[in-house]
């Protein structure tokens, strides 16, 4: 049977500080937050947030904003549009990865258990390490890439039916909830692609203004950077944008097979 060792820093405590609410409070709610900073040389663990849910606004990102002002302010996490457009606050919240702007506190049952997104290098607390994912979307050249000359001053136009085809692809905001949620990536994240960056490569693929299709084929074709992916379809369950990584992979593995025909 195979054994691992675990990093000694790797074992989550299960109990921090615990910031309790106002005594007079009546509508309490327990946020369990997971706190780890690299230069404490400790092992991540559980701080208790308990608010008052009366005075907190009613998405998650709210309960992180109220804690980090009133509780505790080196709590530690990404945030920007607060409208599920920049792709920042994208976290693990009661078990399945979303975006703390958009998730209602009233949705989350129980005390609210906050951690990283899984399998991610953590920088701190709730900000994961994106480096090898940005990496990742730059090796598919995400920019329309052409050989025929244009005309000065004209665009490249495109059809209303094919600008229809980048519907359910132009919008992925890269927040990772797909690909860190997908177990082929967690294991294999150093050759797989990965969800998000299959889709954001079939957008490219998918656009009827782009002339480099082969080439784009040629560099995806490969046991891992591709066909890693066997259909567990956690990323389309989890898209906080509704859409469809899987799909979009299935799209990819049609445009291959059907070139060798
Ligand atoms: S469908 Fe593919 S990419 Fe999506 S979770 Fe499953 S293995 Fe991962
Ligand atoms: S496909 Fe959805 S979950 Fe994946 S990165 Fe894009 S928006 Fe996020
Ligand atoms: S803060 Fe921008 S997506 Fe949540």
């Amino acid at each position: 049977m195979a054994e691992f060792t675990l990093p000694a820093n790797s074992k989550i405590k299960p109990d921090g500080k615990t910031h309790k609410a106002d005594p007079e409070a009546t509508n309490v709610k327990k946020f369990k937050v997971y706190r780890y900073d690299p230069d404490a040389g400790e092992n991540p663990h559980y701080d208790t947030f308990e608010l008052d849910l009366d005075e907190t606004g009613p998405m998650v990102l709210d309960a992180l904003i109220k804690m980090k002002s009133e509780q505790d302010p080196s709590l530690t996490f990404r945030r920007s549009c607060r409208e599920g457009i920049c792709g920042s606050c994208s976290m693990n919240i009661n078990g399945k990865n979303g975006l703390a702007c958009t998730t209602a506190i009233e949705d989350c049952k129980g005390d609210v258990r906050i951690t990283p997104l899984p399998h991610m290098d953590v920088i701190k607390d709730l900000v994961p390490d994106f480096t090898h994912f940005y990496a990742q979307y730059a090796s598919i050249q995400p920019w329309l890439k052409t050989v025929t000359p244009q005309p000065s001053g004209k665009e490249r136009l495109q059809s209303p039916e094919d600008r229809a085809k980048l519907d359910g692809l132009y919008e992925c905001i890269l927040c990772a909830c797909c690909s860190t949620s997908c177990p082929s990536y967690w294991w294999n994240s150093d050759k797989f692609l990965g969800p998000a960056i299959l889709l954001q490569a079939y957008r490219w693929l998918a656009d009827s203004r782009d002339e480099m299709t082969g080439e784009r084929l040629d560099e995806l074709e490969d046991p891992f950077r591709l066909y890693r992916c066997h259909t567990i379809m956690n990323c389309s369950n989890v898209c906080p944008k509704g859409l469809s990584p899987a799909r979009a992979i299935a799209e990819v593995k049609k445009m291959v097979a059907e070139r060798a025909i």
